[in-house]
């Protein structure tokens, strides 16, 4: 039976119930709009060995900025609980932005390098949103284990800092991106793209492919790997925040040739729609 709560109070009760039972608690935190990429997330979770699945779903606005899309980021509550009454989830807890954030709040969880660059130079007080409302999600909830996708790589990059520098006793597992038959990355912005911006979205998965095939083929050139990927989406989309090959841990840029492990990150904008995506060169399968 899957329960839904709205009330921190009631979260918490039912996790000490799970805890006080003998069970791991696994946490899947997400923004709703559930797709196939989210329930690989509980399927990961109950593979290490969770008993008891928490799915929260709350579009948490302190990580979207002036002009970003909070408003119209998709809110589907009823399909999302029917989809978790289908994966089995043990607990969804689905907040209003109240009880998250009642009137005072000011404290806030930042990570300081690793969201300078990439993400967090488009997006300034982004991170910050995220590692607070995951921090609090990791208090409420005490969780064994949380999981979240690799689609947002430096997301997940930081939230694994985040826990280690603040000795949370989580375990962060990072999944692998779930891609549509054609190749786009899963996400729950996909919603904004018609028929025409899909088929142009493409071509962010033919640059990540083309850079692949070059690693593959021997070439660490940071700069020439860039720019194989670079080509097709500068052709298709209307504007590129960054392509960047850098270390896949400290996600810092490779000067001039990259080492044997590099991922390659990208953000481009598709009218009003803002995608990411990314490969570990060599090892992800990008179909
Ligand atoms: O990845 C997301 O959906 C969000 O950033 C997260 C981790 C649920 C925090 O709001």
């Amino acid at each position: 039976m899957t329960r839904v709560t709205h009330t921190i109070d009631e979260l918490r009760s039912i996790c000490d119930g799970f805890r006080a039972n003998g069970h791991r608690v696994g946490l899947v935190p997400t923004m709703g709009a559930l797709h196939p990429g989210h329930l690989s997330l509980v399927d990961a979770v109950r593979r290490t060995g969770a008993a008891r699945v928490v799915v929260t779903i709350f579009v948490n606005p302190t990580q979207f900025g002036p002009g970003e899309d909070y408003d119209r980021y998709p809110r589907t509550l009823e399909q999302d609980l029917e989809k978790c009454r289908d994966q089995e989830v043990d607990l969804v807890y689905a907040p209003a932005r109240d009880e998250v954030y009642p009137t005072r709040f000011q404290t806030h969880v930042e990570v300081e390098e690793l969201t300078r660059e990439h993400e967090g130079r488009f997006r300034s007080s982004h991170f910050r949103g995220v590692t607070t409302i995951v921090a609090k999600l990791f208090n409420a909830v005490g969780p064994c284990v949380a999981a979240f996708g690799r689609k947002d790589y430096q997301q997940w990059r930081v939230l694994e800092r985040m826990t280690a520098d603040l000795d949370m006793p989580v375990q962060v597992v990072g999944c692998p991106i779930v891609r549509e038959n054609d190749g786009i990355a899963m996400s729950s912005r996909n919603r904004y793209l018609d028929a025409a911006g899909r088929e142009r979205a493409r071509a962010i998965i033919a640059g990540l492919r083309a850079a692949n095939a070059a690693f593959i083929a021997g070439e660490r050139g940071a700069d020439r790997l860039e720019r194989l990927a670079r080509g097709p989406i500068e052709s298709a989309l209307d504007k590129i925040d960054y392509v960047v090959v850098a270390d896949p841990v400290t996600l810092v840029r490779a000067d001039d040739r990259c080492g044997e492990r590099a991922v390659i990150l990208v953000a481009a904008h598709l009218g009003t729609t803002r995608l990411i995506d990314n490969a570990v060169l060599g090892e992800d399968d990008l179909g």
